[in-house]
């Protein structure tokens, strides 16, 4: 099982509170080429891992072969992870519409060109590369088997499929009948990704398309203990967490303390870790409390704290034995907007065969 990358979420601590869940691969969040080689600090403290983290692996995000070779270069000579995944699902206009993220497999010469010099570059050290995409950009121009194949080709570990187009963004259902197709095709691992809400959801998916493995991005959203049912949905047991309310807030607090030391440690001024992890915990609080009955004001006061102190303060106002609200299982968290058109560069679907690095598609902000 895989936590899926996701931007402003899966970073060191958030990861560390999973991997005390269960084993799997916890990917960091998305790190982009052109900040790595450029060695923007920002970035630079992004690729933090734990100290018992195995393995250390790394999101890319690139559109240049020559400068995703460099990156991976870098990644490989300071060691700074044991496998690369590359990025190539990401749907927001201001990348798709210079050609990068999801519209980037369509340039199918240069897609393969891309992935082959990752693999290249991270061959020497061992290192795998992987490959996650979408489906395409929409129905009617579908990517997904032809880049698979070029990504096979190329020479990657394993292919991750979300199973939707750009054009879907977050919305509708993910097709799980494009991930049989793409197991089908393949001889490489092909790792199943969209709409795992629940751990049965995840033997589901197994059942329905023979994938290899299975990544989760939303639904482990304020349930980190999902990571846990999987090992057992996967070990052939039936038993699930269905944790009380003073059992949820003891894995906020731990949330928050693992985003305090994460950011106490990485911070240019330590006195500020307390208040930047406090501050990056606010995000997860709704997730964490979804259905269960905390009056409007205290779950505000939540999403506003700076401190732990404030924090325990607050949790101390749970009463700890309200049972978990099991009319949220199963249910979508996290994003899920509406399908949009997808803005491309002119003339990018009447070219496919052109390999030209698109201009200005680099990300320099990493994390997405
Ligand atoms: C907040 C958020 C940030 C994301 N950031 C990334 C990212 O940086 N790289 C990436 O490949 N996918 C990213 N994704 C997509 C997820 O990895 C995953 O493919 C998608 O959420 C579908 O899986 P799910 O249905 O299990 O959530 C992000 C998704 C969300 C919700």
């Amino acid at each position: 099982m895989v936590l899926a990358p996701m931007a402003g979420i899966t970073n060191v601590g958030f990861r560390q509170l999973c991997r005390e869940q269960g084993g799997g691969i916890y990917v960091c969040e998305m790190i982009t080429t052109v900040a790595l080689v450029e060695r923007n600090p920002k970035t630079l403290r992004m690729i933090a891992f734990g100290a018992d983290e195995s393995p250390r692996s790394l999101q890319l995000y690139g559109t240049d072969p020559e400068i995703t070779a460099a990156a991976v270069r870098i990644v490989v000579e300071k060691d700074l992870a044991d496998h690369i995944d590359l990025n190539f699902g990401c749907p927001v206009p201001k990348v798709t519409r210079r050609g990068g993220g999801a519209a980037l497999p369509w340039r199918r010469r240069l897609f393969a060109r891309l992935v082959k010099a990752a693999v290249d570059a991270a061959a020497p050290a061992g290192v795998p590369v992987t490959v996650k995409m979408r489906k395409g950009i929409d129905d009617d121009h579908l990517t997904y088997v032809e880049a698979g194949l070029a990504a096979q080709d190329a020479g990657v570990a394993a292919v991750a499929l979300h199973g939707r187009t750009a054009a879907q963004r977050y919305s509708g259902t993910a097709d799980w009948d494009a991930i049989a197709t793409l197991k089908q095709a393949l001889d490489v691992p092909v790792l199943g990704n969209g709409d795992i809400w629940e751990a049965d959801d995840a033997l589901r998916m197994v059942a329905h398309t023979g994938v290899d493995g299975v990544v989760i991005g939303r639904g482990c959203l304020g349930r980190p203990w999902l990571f846990a049912d999987l090992e057992a949905a996967f070990a052939g047991r039936t038993d699930r967490r269905l944790p009380t309310l003073g059992e949820v807030a003891l894995t906020m607090r731990r949330h928050a303390e693992l985003l305090v030391d994460q950011f106490t440690a990485g911070a240019r001024n330590p006195a500020r870790g307390e208040r930047d992890g406090c501050t990056d915990f606010r995000k997860h609080v709704a997730w964490y409390l979804k259905g269960f009955p905390i009056g409007s004001e205290l779950r505000r006061a939540l999403a506003m704290i700076d401190s732990l102190a404030q924090l325990d303060d607050l949790l101390g106002k749970l009463d700890p034995t309200v049972p978990f609200p099991t009319e949220t299982l199963g249910q979508p968290r996290g994003r899920t907007n509406s399908p949009g058109k997808v803005f491309l560069p002119d003339g990018w679907l009447a070219s496919r065969d052109d390999d030209t690095v698109p201009q200005g598609a680099e990300l320099d902000d990493s994390g997405g």
